[in-house]
Parts: structure tokens; sequence; C-alpha cells
């Protein structure tokens, strides 16, 4: 284990976005906001895509939150027939080009048809090795931390058993390190029930960007951000322990 700080790896291993702002980039087109979550998805892909090629090997992306059932339903339908037209334009790409995919949040209030794209998407993926893309659907941080609980309390692990890791392995992003960056686009300073547990250390970058412009321009200026952090975990600055290790 390190006691030292560290410069930040060059290229982050794990990218989690929050992809916020459709709603807004659309209203400034005088377009509906469903059309904004339709450029979003176009966003995704090319964000899946060009992370890959900088060599993230994890990307998580907010695509519906549990509290996003409080938009109109309207909206919410939009959102979910978006989910089945997307994974028939975009998911034999996707698979061509090496991404495997994974969904993580509640399948439980989804309708069939959605489970079954997801399980789909899941399956027609699950030899990719490229980067691996998980979509956070009807997810929240803390539905996450609760089903873990959950689920160990099934497996009956017992209260003297319980460390962060065993808990860890309970949660839905239990096959990935902890997100090394955490982006959010569109203005908003704030987490929003994203990844709560995992992104207890990540590197976090807000930009104004409107999701649906999120492109390589945005991305590798979030990338710069990241390779100047000095990532310290709680330990002491890798610059002061030189200055006293002089003294
Ligand atoms: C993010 O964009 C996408 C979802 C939450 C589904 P928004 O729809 O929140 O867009 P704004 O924030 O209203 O502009
Ligand atoms: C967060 O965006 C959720 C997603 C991007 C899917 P919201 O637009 O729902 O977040 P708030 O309401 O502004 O916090
Ligand atoms: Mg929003």
């Amino acid at each position: 284990m390190n006691d030292r700080s560290e410069p930040a790896a060059a290229v982050p291993r794990h990218v989690a976005i929050v992809m916020d702002g459709n709603g807004r980039w659309a209203k400034s087109r005088y377009m509906p906001r469903f059309f904004g979550h339709k450029q979003g998805v176009d966003a995704l892909v090319r964000t899946v895509l060009a992370c890959a090629d900088r060599g993230v090997e994890y990307l998580t992306v907010f695509a519906f939150s549990s509290e996003n059932w409080k938009r109109p339903t309207e909206e919410v339908s939009g959102l979910m027939g978006l989910v089945l037209v997307a994974v028939s334009k975009y998911l034999a790409k996707l698979a061509g080009d090496g991404v495997r995919v994974r969904i993580v949040g509640d399948r439980a209030q989804v309708s069939d048809k959605l489970r079954e794209a997801w399980q789909h998407a899941e399956d027609s993926t699950r030899q990719n090795t490229r980067i691996n893309l998980s979509v956070a659907f009807n997810y929240g941080g803390r539905w996450d931390i609760v089903q873990a609980c959950r689920q160990a309390m099934a497996a009956g692990v017992r209260a003297e058993e319980l460390d962060e890791t065993k808990l860890n392995s309970y949660m839905a992003l239990s096959y990935a390190p902890d997100p090394d960056l955490f982006i959010r686009t569109g203005g908003e300073v704030r987490i929003s029930n994203f990844l709560l547990w995992q992104a207890a250390y990540s590197e976090l970058v807000f930009t104004d960007c409107l999701w649906p412009e999120f492109g390589d321009e945005e991305l590798d200026a979030a990338l710069a951000q990241y390779a100047r952090r000095e990532r310290r975990f709680g330990a002491v600055s890798s610059r002061s322990a030189l200055a006293s290790a002089g003294s």
C-alpha cells in the first residue's frame, strides 16, 4: 500500500460520466427535450469509442437515475423507447468495435422489453475486451449500497465478516476498479446520487458543455485536467514529503 501521494496516471483506467444537459441543449434550439436525448445517444457512442482509443478500460455513464421517474410520463416513456432504438441502431457497431456492455441499476421496475434488450446487449458483447461500458439505468448510489447490503445479508455474511472489500463485492460495479475520473457535463456541480460509494477518491471535473455537444475536445480537456491532478488518497503530498526528507 502507498503511504505517499502519486501523480495521476496519464490515462485514467475508469472514467465515469453524468451525461447531463440534453434538455437544455434541445431547448436552446427550440426543439423538444426528446431531441436532446436522441442526440445524447450519439454523443455517448462517440465518447465510448474516443475513450477506447485513448486507452480507458472502463467507462460508466449515468443514463437514467432512480429519481428520473419524477419526470413527466411522456419524457420517461420517450427515454425508455429511446433505449430500444439505441440498442437496435448501435449495438452491432459497438459489439464490432470490441465494446463490452453491461447495465447497472434496478431492473425490476423496467419493462420486459427493455430487460430483454439489456440482456441481449450484455450477452452479445460478453466476449469483448477493448473497453467495458457500463450504462447506469434506473440507478442510484443509495440504491446500490442498500442492494449490496441486502445481498450480503441474504448470503448469510456475518456482521464481523463485513468490511469494505466484502461489501464492494456485492456492489453493482464490483467488476471494475473505482472510477479515477468523474466528469459531469451540463454545468451543475453536484453528484445527483451517482456512484456514491465508488467515487470516494475520484477526481471530479465539471464542465458547462451540454452532453449532446460533448466530443473529443471536451474529453481531452477533462483527461488533461486529470493528468495534472495529484492524487493523495489521504496521504501527504509527494512535494511536501520530498521537502521534509530534505530538511
Ligand atoms: C440528462 O439530461 C439526461 C437524463 C437525465 C435522462 P437532462 O434531461 O437532465 O437535461 P437538462 O439537465 O434538463 O438540460
Ligand atoms: C443526473 O441528471 C442523472 C442523469 C444524467 C441520468 P439530472 O438532470 O437528473 O440531475 P439533477 O436533477 O439536475 O440533479
Ligand atoms: Mg439534468
